[in-house]
């Protein structure tokens, strides 16, 4: 892998995009509510032409094919191979959908090609943010619309904190993370956001928290994500030995989550919007 984004284009070509294709019908039920809420948020409209940026598995830009109708077009960009091959087969019967694999902070859009651009936590691992946001911002015709949706810190977001601390006795000790370092958590700062998109000649940004339960997957599915994806996907990956102990405590740490057989739990969004 070479470019800006090496290292995440082989992760998300690899053991993360691996694990993300694996269990992404589980990933869209539970962050299906933030994505529809940085959606209301975009306001796409019939005829539009709309980007969808990091867009992996291709829900999103399938609900935004839809919503943009038959004289609209939706162009979704990702740099992950496994994901973009789901994308493409949800999206094969939809004329007014199309899927780019390269990287967003560097790919050649045309210029004023786009009405709107979208992203459902696919802009938090760019290298060089600003000079991401600067190309997107470019592919927008003047005056268009930005909107996403970023994880806010992880103590924040209990359906990830809470599954890590009950399993962190049982770890070697974790990392600790550059709070900067592209990554899910990257845009946790409010302030770092706001400044990356003035920085990118974006105007009119407006960061708002929203917060709701996220979750809808059975005890077991849950756990079979917890165990895949994120921090603890990376650690048991690297020690798989460690994985039973783990298991017993990640599940004791989520049943009091459960609700009529599922697993709801907080999670703690920024959504973002701006203008060209
Ligand atoms: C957390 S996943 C979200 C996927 C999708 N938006 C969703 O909500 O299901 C992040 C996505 O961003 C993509 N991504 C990461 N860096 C990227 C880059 N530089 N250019 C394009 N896509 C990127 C990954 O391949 C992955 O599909």
């Amino acid at each position: 892998m070479e470019g800006a984004n090496a290292a995440q284009a082989e992760f998300w070509n690899d053991a993360g995009g691996r694990a993300w294709a694996g269990a992404h019908a589980a990933l869209d039920r539970q962050i299906r509510p933030l994505g529809e809420a940085a959606m209301a948020a975009l306001v796409p409209r019939p005829g539009e032409h709309i980007l969808d940026i990091g867009c992996g598995a291709g829900a999103t830009s399938v609900a935004l094919a839809e919503r943009v109708g038959p004289r609209g077009r939706v162009v979704g960009v990702d740099i992950s191979g496994p994901l973009l091959a789901i994308a493409e087969a949800a999206g094969a019967a939809i004329a007014n959908l199309r899927f780019i694999r390269d990287d967003a902070q560097t790919h050649g859009f045309d210029h004023g090609a786009f009405d709107a651009a979208f992203s459902r936590f696919g802009v938090m691992f760019f290298a060089d943010a600003v000079a991401a946001f600067a190309n997107i911002r470019q592919a927008l015709k003047p005056g268009g619309r930005l909107a996403f949706v970023c994880w806010r810190a992880m103590r924040e977001n209990a359906w990830m904190h809470v599954p890590l601390m009950a399993a962190m006795p049982h770890l070697p000790p974790l990392p600790t993370p550059d709070p900067d370092a592209p990554g899910p958590f990257a845009f946790a700062d409010a302030a770092r956001v706001e400044a990356i998109l003035a920085e990118a000649g974006f105007a009119e940004v407006s960061i708002r928290a929203h917060d709701c339960d996220i979750g809808g997957n059975d005890l077991a599915t849950t756990m079979a994500l917890m165990l895949r994806v994120g921090p603890l996907g990376a650690a048991l990956r690297e020690a798989p030995e460690l994985a039973p102990k783990v298991e017993g405590a990640v599940a004791q740490a989520l049943a009091p989550h459960v609700r009529n057989g599922e697993v709801w739990m907080p999670g703690a969004v920024w959504i973002v919007t701006a203008r060209h």
